[in-house]
């Protein structure tokens, strides 16, 4: 069998592939945000789980991780909206409602809500988990996973390390959870397989949102910093890394590509 590299470009060919050929102004708006330097790596994350544990990348894996990234890019470019984090910038280019105009910028973000829905209707619907695969994946992007996060992070107070993780596993948990969880259900992972996984999304959640608030030191919003000094925090996520180690090695899969996530991001400069 041919060799798969899951890379940046890889994933951009499958999102293409689901993309309608529409040229209306807010097709333009939502392409702007789909093709603007994103790292992918949630869906990389994902078609890597279902490769490690079911030996292949299925169309429904594939459906699936279009579809994370579509949830991803709409949840930024509402994020940047001026009732939301009021942002100008996404990725150092102009974000979404600068260069479109806020009721563009609203719509695209349904639109690629719409367009998530809709990708994960035409894979495999009957085949093993897929369905399974597909609530989770709208579970965690909706009120029981991002959608809380971003509620926590606007209208509650976040007064220590406790409440700043759970703040953290809502809003950037989620959609890694969303990764793991779906990749390891389209592979044929057990129940308690599915667990560890998991687990080990919600910490990478909290070390991703570590790492983004100390490269981003000089936000508004809720950060880790309020709670923790910048040494602490990374002796936090080297001890969670750890443990996400340790959990892979529990796995009877090859999660090499978790334990590079990790060190990767740790020295992330974006
Ligand atoms: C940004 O996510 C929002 C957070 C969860 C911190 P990413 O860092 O994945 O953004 P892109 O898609 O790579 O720009
Ligand atoms: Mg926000």
């Amino acid at each position: 069998m041919m060799k798969t590299n899951i890379t940046v470009s890889y994933i951009d060919e499958i999102l293409k592939g689901f993309l309608p050929k529409n040229r209306d102004k807010v097709m333009q708006a939502m392409e702007y945000s789909l093709f603007s330097g994103g790292k992918r790596f949630r869906p990389m994350l994902l078609l890597n789980t279902a490769k490690a544990v079911g030996n292949r990348i299925s169309d429904g894996a594939k459906a699936l991780a279009a579809a994370l990234e579509f949830v991803h890019t709409y949840s930024l470019i509402h994020d940047d909206l001026p009732c939301m984090d009021n942002d100008d910038l996404r990725r150092g280019k102009r974000s979404c409602h600068m260069q479109f105009g806020e009721a563009s910028a609203v719509l695209a973000g349904d639109a690629l809500l719409n367009l998530a829905f809709e990708t994960v209707l035409k894979g495999p619907i009957s085949a093993k988990n897929y369905q399974a695969a597909c609530v989770f994946l709208f579970k965690m992007s909706g009120i029981e996973g991002l959608v809380h996060g971003q509620s926590l992070d606007l209208f509650t107070e976040t007064k220590n390390v406790d409440e700043a993780t759970e703040l953290a596993v809502a809003k950037t948990g989620a959609l890694i959870r969303a990764a793991l969880v779906c990749g390891a259900l389209v592979g044929g992972a057990k129940e308690e397989e599915i667990a560890l996984f998991d687990d080990i999304a919600c910490k990478l959640g909290v070390c991703y949102q570590i790492v983004d608030d100390i490269l981003d030191s000089q936000k508004c919003e809720k950060s880790f910093l309020d709670v923790y000094s910048e040494s602490d925090l990374i002796d936090h996520v080297r001890l969670l890394n750890n443990e996400i180690y340790a959990t892979c090695d529990k796995l009877p899969y090859n999660l090499q590509y978790i334990k590079e996530f990790c060190d990767q991001n740790l020295a992330r400069k974006k």
